[in-house]
């Protein structure tokens, strides 16, 4: 029985797809193709040797996700498929909750109509706003303070909800810290369009050439080297981790974070990747970010205990897979 993907041609959501397949689950992807292109379906293929059924529809046209539902007998879904710009997410709030929250709703209504027990939910460490580091899982969630930290509480809300009135149903909401890095093969990654948001991609363009020089936002943060902490986790273990949640699921609402429960700093991150690829990055110190906190890491206790899932692999794979992955590219 297949599993439904949406989002699957995404960053997140085509190496899950990998390790679905290489699982030997059948993948249905739909994805409106808002923030990936259709070739990813290829590559996927090309690195599995499977190929998954693609639909390019948008997750919240109720009418033809029904459509998909009565064709597949899904075994379960994992949703990936969201706008992600906290940025943009500012500019442009209600598309972000429509997109974000309606996706979630229509999902929901096919899964309690057809009877689709599973649930996978990205959610983000957003939602623990400014918490006290490192976040654990029976935290208070706090205001984050932009539309698509929001459109992430609500939705773990609004599934909570769904979870106590449906006792089959099985949902996971599985809290992301930072993923970077490929698939080794270098042929599946973060392909960010314009100018990367995120900090490993505008470092992997700094190295191609691509951009002169790293900004680095703020060195007067209360941290060791003064710049921001994040959890850094490679994208194949946080694959990983959804087929865990996937095939441990029960009912009733899991909540897990995946990190690797290690913070590590701007300039850490940097150096890093100097010395696992030997390319120098070029940088200089400017303002802080509006809405960066200064730490964000996991306890990422729960899901090694209750799933056995860790995040193993390493700073240096994760910067020489992006790395494989940007040079790859035209
Ligand atoms: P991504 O933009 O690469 O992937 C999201 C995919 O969803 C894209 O392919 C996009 O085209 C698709 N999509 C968006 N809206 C859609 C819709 N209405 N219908 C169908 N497809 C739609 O992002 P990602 O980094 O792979 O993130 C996947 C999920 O994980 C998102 O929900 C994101 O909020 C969440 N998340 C990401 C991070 C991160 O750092 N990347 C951290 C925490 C949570
Ligand atoms: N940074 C720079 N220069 C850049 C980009 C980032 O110095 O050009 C710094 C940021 O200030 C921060 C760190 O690098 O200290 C990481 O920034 P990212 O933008 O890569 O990641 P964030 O932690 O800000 O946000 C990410 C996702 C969000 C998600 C959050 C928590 O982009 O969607 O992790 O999961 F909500």
């Amino acid at each position: 029985m297949p599993i439904l993907v949406t989002g699957g041609t995404g960053y997140i959501g085509s190496h899950t797809c990998v390790e679905l397949l290489n699982n030997n689950h059948s993948v249905v992807i739909v994805d409106n193709l808002v923030n990936s292109n259709k070739e990813v379906v290829d590559r996927i293929e090309e690195i599995t040797g499977k190929r998954p059924i693609f639909y390019e529809v948008d997750a919240t046209d109720g009418e033809k996700m029904e459509e998909i539902f009565a064709e597949h007998d899904f075994d379960g879904v994992i949703h990936f498929a969201g706008l992600k710009a906290v940025g943009e997410s500012i500019e442009k709030p209600l598309a972000y909750y429509k997109n974000n929250l309606l996706s979630t709703m229509v999902l929901m209504e096919n899964c309690l109509k057809y009877k689709v027990n599973r649930f996978v939910f990205s959610s983000s460490a957003t939602v623990y706003g400014d918490n006290e580091v490192p976040f654990v899982e029976t935290m208070d969630l706090l205001p984050t303070i932009n539309p698509y930290g929001e459109t992430k509480v609500i939705c773990e809300r609004i599934l909570t909800d769904l979870a106590k009135v449906n006792p089959d149903i099985s949902i996971s909401l599985l809290r992301y810290f930072n993923p970077i890095g490929a698939h080794k093969s270098g042929i599946i990654g973060e392909l960010p369009q314009g100018i990367p948001n995120n900090l490993m991609p505008y470092i992997t363009q700094v190295a191609k050439g691509k951009r002169e020089k790293l900004r680095i936002f703020g060195n007067d943060y209360a941290t060791a080297d003064g710049t921001g902490v994040r959890d850094y986790l490679h994208v194949v273990d946080l694959a990983e981790g959804h087929v865990v949640a996937l095939h441990k699921a029960t009912p009733g609402v899991q909540i897990y974070n995946l990190g690797t429960g290690k913070g590590t700093s701007v300039l850490e991150l940097v150096h890093a990747f100097e010395e696992a690829t030997g390319v120098e990055i070029p940088y200089e110190i400017a303002e802080r970010r509006p809405g960066d906190l200064a730490e964000c890491y996991a306890d990422a206790t729960k899901i090694k205990k209750e799933l056995g899932w860790v995040a193993s692999r390493t700073l240096v794979d994760m910067c020489r897979d992006a790395w494989r992955f940007e040079r790859n590219l035209e």
